[in-house]
């Protein structure tokens, strides 16, 4: 008897269970069932532009009929021109802004090959590329060749384009017309070009001014002083030694006012030429500030225009400077050597910082060193790196090209 009451309640128990998954189940299906119709719902009002279903490896992405309205209206309002290219560079699309960028019907444009508005280097160089960005995406400077003759400079970005997520031979290009931005740094470097000149025509003439004048007048003073304390009677013996102590000073300020106006404008790099005016400056640096300083310099075949030694005096100036303000360097080494083009380095063990974190930090303001050293390099169409690591030192590298007309021997 008592087993089987105890059975009856374990059939109950069990369909009392199987009653609450049941209740569960339901309410877990009508929940999708909800989630769906809204789903639905949303692709009929077109709220919906694509479907993300999960797939073996990775989701893929349907993109529904109509979708891509909004971004072909995008697509065609954009400045910039946008392209689809097959890998061998056949537009299949490109906007309206890229067929007037290269002054072609864009019935031209469309079927033909990208190539054929690239220079013949650029379509060099964009060729291997465009086979490699099926992959990975890159960015060039190019010239374009529109179809009224002009050039236009632009930069060209390039992205692989997944087709549902799987890849696919084509890729998408943006084409940014820089004519604009080339012509704005254009004259920026004129106009920094212009005040450097007008800098340099400014030290000239007050290195004159202090040599013609100042420096005269103080030699003009020392020698009467020398004189009058000649004519002391010996027996002056304090008085004398105050007038020999200041013509001591007045000889050290006429050195000091040499220095400067040879700083301002150094001769001798008008009249010797660059390694002399590198090597005086470094002779100076040292016994000024006691800094151990050692100039490997190999003689020049070749003469830089004026312009670019200039440049590498003043660069080698700023550098020099700038160990002695902030470097805490016990050692610089200075080479200058001659190869396709003139290199001069600049380095130092000092205590060295992080460039990028000072370029961040300049902004407005701070020191003006660095730029104005990599302004006279690029001006004369050279360039300058920074290497400096905090506690490892600073190291710039400056590199100005030997045009062929300054091919003759010193
Ligand atoms: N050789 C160096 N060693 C250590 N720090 C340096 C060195 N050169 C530059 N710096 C750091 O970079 C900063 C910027 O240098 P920059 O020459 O541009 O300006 P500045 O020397 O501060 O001012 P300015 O050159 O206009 O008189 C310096 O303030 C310093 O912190
Ligand atoms: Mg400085």
């Amino acid at each position: 008897m008592k087993s089987r009451s105890a059975g009856l309640k374990r059939i109950k128990a069990e369909k009392q269970k199987s009653q609450r998954l049941n209740v569960s189940a339901i309410q877990r299906l009508t929940t999708r069932l909800a989630d769906a119709e809204a789903a639905l719902l949303a692709i009929r009002t077109g709220e919906v532009d694509a479907v993300v279903v999960a797939g073996k490896q990775s989701p893929r992405v349907f993109t529904l009929e109509g979708a891509e309205h909004a971004y072909r209206v995008l697509i065609e309002c954009m400045n910039e021109g946008a392209l689809i290219l097959t890998a061998n560079g056949v537009i299949l699309y490109a906007n309206q802004s890229f067929a007037t960028m290269v002054k072609l019907p864009l019935e031209q444009v469309l079927g033909s090959s990208f190539h054929r508005v690239l220079s013949v280097t650029n379509q060099a160089v964009l060729r291997p590329l465009l086979k490699r960005t099926v992959k990975s995406g890159f960015h060039i400077q190019a010239l374009l060749h529109a179809g009224d003759g002009s050039q236009l400079p632009a930069r060209i970005s390039s992205c692989p384009l997944p087709k549902n997520g799987a890849k696919s031979a084509n890729f998408g290009i943006v084409v940014t017309d820089m004519t604009e931005t080339r012509r704005n740094e254009e004259m920026l470097r004129a106009l920094t070009h212009r005040v450097v000149q007008a800098q340099e025509a400014e030290r000239r003439l007050v290195a004159l001014e202090l040599h013609d004048h100042i420096t005269q007048h103080l030699c003009a003073v020392l020698a009467r002083w020398a004189a009058l304390a000649n004519k002391l009677p010996a027996r002056e013996k304090t008085s004398r030694g105050e007038v020999m102590k200041l013509s001591q000073m007045l000889g050290q300020t006429v050195e000091e006012v040499q220095r400067i106006s040879r700083n301002l404008r150094p001769s001798v790099l008008d009249e010797l030429g660059l390694v002399p005016a590198l090597r005086a400056t470094c002779t100076e640096f040292a016994g000024r500030t006691g800094v151990s300083l050692k100039l490997a310099c190999k003689p020049l075949t070749a003469r830089l225009p004026a312009e670019g030694e200039l440049a590498l005096y003043r660069i080698l100036q700023k550098a020099l400077e700038n160990v002695e303000k902030h470097a805490r360097a016990r050692h610089v080494t200075v080479r200058l050597r001659q190869r396709a083009f003139i290199q001069l380095t600049i380095h130092d063990d000092g205590i060295g910082f992080d460039p990028e974190h000072q370029r961040a930090r300049r902004k407005g303001k701070g020191g003006l060193g660095l730029l104005s050293m990599r302004e006279r390099a690029t001006y004369v169409g050279g360039d300058f790196k920074i290497k400096s690591i905090r506690g490892a030192g600073t190291k710039i590298e400056v590199l100005i090209p030997l045009p062929p007309s300054s091919m003759e021997t010193k």
